[in-house]
């Protein structure tokens, strides 16, 4: 298919698009129209109509969206239809909880190996995966065609460990040290912080709290 720039606003949507559409197919749906998939989703026909026309051809006029072929061609898309080899850099708490989580596999992203300073831990298997030495890091990056590297590692460490990743051809990398790094042009990064999730949780519950005093003081 053809790759044209979609908006960055539009990427950000489609894993949701994608994970309404696997559950249809689970559900047996064939085909669904913008409606329906928006009283679903919660989201304006129009807002569907216009975010799945981007990929052009998808959905016809009274027949609504084939189910299976969205699902496949939004998979394309993320780049979710091939598989991926992941590393994962910190193999303290939150780098073991990744590494137990089984669902990133059905997504096409497989955990390779994992890595850490500690002696510890070196040598431990978590769900089959060794715990290596960071020291083998670049050697197992070129032998086993690793594209994705998550980061669970303090901050401290992040930015050199992220240069080294680099210089040994990895292109992505999945950071939660709460660190901003600095890499080429070339190389992604997707930065987790579970905590300012927590504080946009935090403003929009205080929000509505506050909300709620403004009018409690109003009918007093
Ligand atoms: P942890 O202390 O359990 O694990 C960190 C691991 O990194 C340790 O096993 C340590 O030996 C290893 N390590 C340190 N330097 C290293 C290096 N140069 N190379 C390889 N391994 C190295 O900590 P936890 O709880 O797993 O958190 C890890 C990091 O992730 C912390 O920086 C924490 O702040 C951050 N974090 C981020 C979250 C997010 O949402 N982005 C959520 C939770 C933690």
């Amino acid at each position: 298919m053809e790759r044209k720039e979609i908006s960055k606003a539009v990427i950000s949507r489609l894993p949701r698009y994608y994970r309404y559409l696997g559950e249809l197919i689970e559900e047996g749906v064939e085909r669904i129209s913008s409606n329906e998939l928006s009283s679903r989703m919660k989201v304006t026909a129009s807002q569907i109509r216009q975010d799945l026309n981007n990929f052009g051809g998808f959905g016809q006029q009274g027949y609504g969206y084939n189910v299976k072929y969205l699902y496949s061609e939004i998979a394309k898309i993320l780049g979710i239809d091939r598989q991926h080899n992941v590393i994962i850099i910190g193999a303290g708490n939150l780098g073991q909880a990744i590494a137990n989580y089984t669902n990133f596999e059905r997504r096409g992203f497989v955990i390779r190996g994992m890595f850490d300073i500690n002696p510890k831990l070196i040598g431990l298997v978590i769900r089959g995966i060794e715990i290596r030495s960071v020291d083998d890091l670049e050697t197992f990056i070129r032998e086993n065609e690793i594209q994705i590297a998550a980061l669970t590692i303090p901050k401290t460490k992040a930015p050199e460990i992220a240069d080294r990743l680099v210089n040994a051809g990895i292109r992505a990398i999945w950071n939660f040290a709460h660190t901003d790094l600095v890499v080429p042009e070339d190389v992604v990064v997707e930065n987790v912080h579970l905590s300012e999730s927590l504080m946009r949780l935090s403003y929009r519950v205080s929000s509505m709290y506050d909300l709620q005093e403004e009018k409690k003081n109003a009918l007093k």
